[in-house]
């Protein structure tokens, strides 16, 4: 595995790659996302569920990806690679079935699907396992190309905050404001290029001087903004509406609907399913402890989640708002409520600068995987590679900022994919959205667990995981189920459920399962609405 000549550059130790990845994890989900999904899904209700699903879902499957990563000291190609058994029945039954899929929909004509899935069946089958890390840093491709237009929005606000340009009467000015910007394309483009510049800078420095150091800075930065947005929230007369809202669970509120929005919002906030954090996994040392370095990252991005929400439904309730805006929740809604409070600019450029930072450690963490690809895989120079595909990713992202309504801007385009495909998603920008969120990263999280669970082995990734965590518990009772059957442990005279078999147990079956419902569901082949 090692037969690079050169040392792969560490985290300085626990605290640094523990702010670095929960700097990752928390991003425009935390403060953009969860409020609205959580203003649109009934509030404290779904709250709850959100917290399940982080606990018994997203939880396990980071373990899965540090280990992946540090073991193998790769990128999540390599990583696959370095692993992959010479061949594996699994990965065969899936490219036959992905063919004889392409082959059965050239009956119907749909050529398009047809040609891209008989060539899909025919890469699984030749490459197997190694797809689903090419499939990360695609992922990662697609993903920074949207989220970057959004996180140069915030720029854009930052901005108008310290120009006292938010002043809006009312909802309905502050969202003509708001679809005028994002539709003016000099506005659109110029943010994001700012933002993939400030993503560039800092992947070129390297992990340490740059990753870590900036997300040591960063980091504190955000929670102590958070902070004090909050008691400013919290102290406007009227407050407690929100904070009942947002704390009273009402579980008539909640469908499997929402259980399944929960779900996939649980893995992207926690950045897993394209080998983010198997990335990130590749530059921890061995002493380190996966387990507690786990609890920490999850337990900071879920604290930064519920303090956004802290900070948001107070302030909106006060103001005499609805939770439930959508989207424009916080580009919105949250300028008319800071206009109607003493020093609203100042609180406004604060609240934007906030997302900005939290957008800026998470978009370093998507160039990264690309970077560390080609880097570790092809052989590149680390500066080469951040500039190369910052500008990649920012053309790829200008298509995006101008498409964010429609295709009106990308008419060739959009025909094209017609002629192709058939179909076509609303714009551009949803497109990127939805083959990353809806298909890759459901899809990677699910082969990521079943990788570890069933083809690395349970046993194997144990093995990794003890290093620097030896009191990661013995096994007995669940032993046998969790493919631990082997592990000197299964000797215990106690029959106790350790986190280690309970972890093995999710990894094999749960994980696999829910992820698998969430993404049936999301991509329309599974209704379970009532
Ligand atoms: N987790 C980030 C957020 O909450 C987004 C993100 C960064 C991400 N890296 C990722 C999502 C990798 C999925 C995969 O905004």
């Amino acid at each position: 595995m090692s037969d690079k000549p050169t040392i792969r550059e560490h985290w300085s130790g626990a605290w640094g790659f523990i702010l670095a990845a929960a700097g990752s994890a928390i991003g425009l989900g935390n403060i953009w996302k969860f409020p609205y999904i959580t203003g649109e899904n009934g509030g404290g209700a779904f709250v709850l569920v959100y917290l399940l699903c982080i606990a018994v879902i997203g939880a396990p499957v980071m373990i899965c990806e540090f280990a992946l990563g540090r073991h193998t000291q790769r990128n999540p190609v390599g990583a696959f690679q370095a692993l992959s058994p010479k061949t594996s029945v699994l990965a065969h039954l899936v490219g036959i079935g992905v063919l004889l899929a392409g082959l059965f929909l050239l009956l119907f004509g749909s050529w398009g699907w047809s040609v891209l899935l008989i060539a899909l069946g025919l890469l699984i089958f030749r490459y197997g396992w190694t797809l689903v890390g090419v499939m990360g840093v695609t992922a990662g491709f697609t993903i920074l190309s949207f989220y970057s237009v959004v996180a140069g929005w915030t720029i854009g606000y930052i901005w108008k905050a310290a120009t006292n340009q938010l002043n809006f009467a009312n909802v309905a000015m502050a969202k003509e404001h708001f679809d005028h910007f994002i539709l003016h394309p000099g506005w659109a483009i110029g943010c994001h290029f700012l933002f993939m510049l400030l993503c560039v800078l800092i992947v070129y420095k390297g992990v340490r001087s740059g990753i870590e150091r900036w997300s040591k800075i960063l980091m504190p930065v955000l929670f102590l903004i958070i902070l004090v947005l909050i008691v400013r929230s919290l102290t406007l007369p009227g407050a407690m509406a929100g904070v009942r809202f947002y704390l009273t669970p009402d579980f008539s509120k909640i469908n499997a609907n929402s259980v399944l929005i929960a779900l996939g919002h649980a893995f992207f906030s926690l950045s897993l399913g394209m080998g983010a954090m198997i990335t990130y996994g590749s530059y921890i040392s061995r002493e380190e402890n996966l387990f507690s370095a786990t609890l920490s990252v999850v337990g900071l991005d879920t604290l930064i989640a519920l303090m956004a929400g802290l900070a948001i439904f107070p302030a909106v309730f006060a103001q005499g708002f609805g939770p439930d805006a959508g989207p424009g929740l916080v580009f919105q809604v949250l300028p008319t409520v800071f206009h109607q409070i003493p020093f609203g600019a100042f609180w406004a450029f604060l609240f934007f600068l906030l997302l900005m930072i939290a957008a800026l450690t998470s978009g370093i963490s998507l160039l990264e995987v690309v970077t560390a690809y080609f880097v570790d895989e092809r052989g590149w120079a680390r500066h080469r590679a951040a500039v190369a595909f910052g500008l990649a990713i920012f053309l790829l992202g200008s298509l995006c900022a101008i498409s964010v309504a429609d295709w009106s801007r990308l008419e060739g385009l959009q025909a094209v994919l017609l002629k192709i495909f058939g179909t076509t998603k609303a714009s551009f920008f949803d497109t990127m959205d939805n083959l990353s969120s809806n298909w890759f990263l459901p899809l990677g999280g699910l082969f990521i667990a079943l990788f570890t669970g069933w083809i690395w082995g349970t046993k194997h990734a144990l093995d990794e995981i003890r290093h620097g965590s030896s009191n990661f518990g013995d096994v007995h009772l669940f032993s046998l189920l969790a493919g631990l059957k082997d592990d000197p442990s299964h000797n215990s005279r106690i029959h106790v459920v350790t986190l280690a078999s309970l972890w093995g147990i999710f990894i094999r079956f749960i994980s696999p399962v829910a992820v698998l419902i969430a993404f049936l569901h999301t991509v329309g082949w599974l209704d379970l609405r009532p």
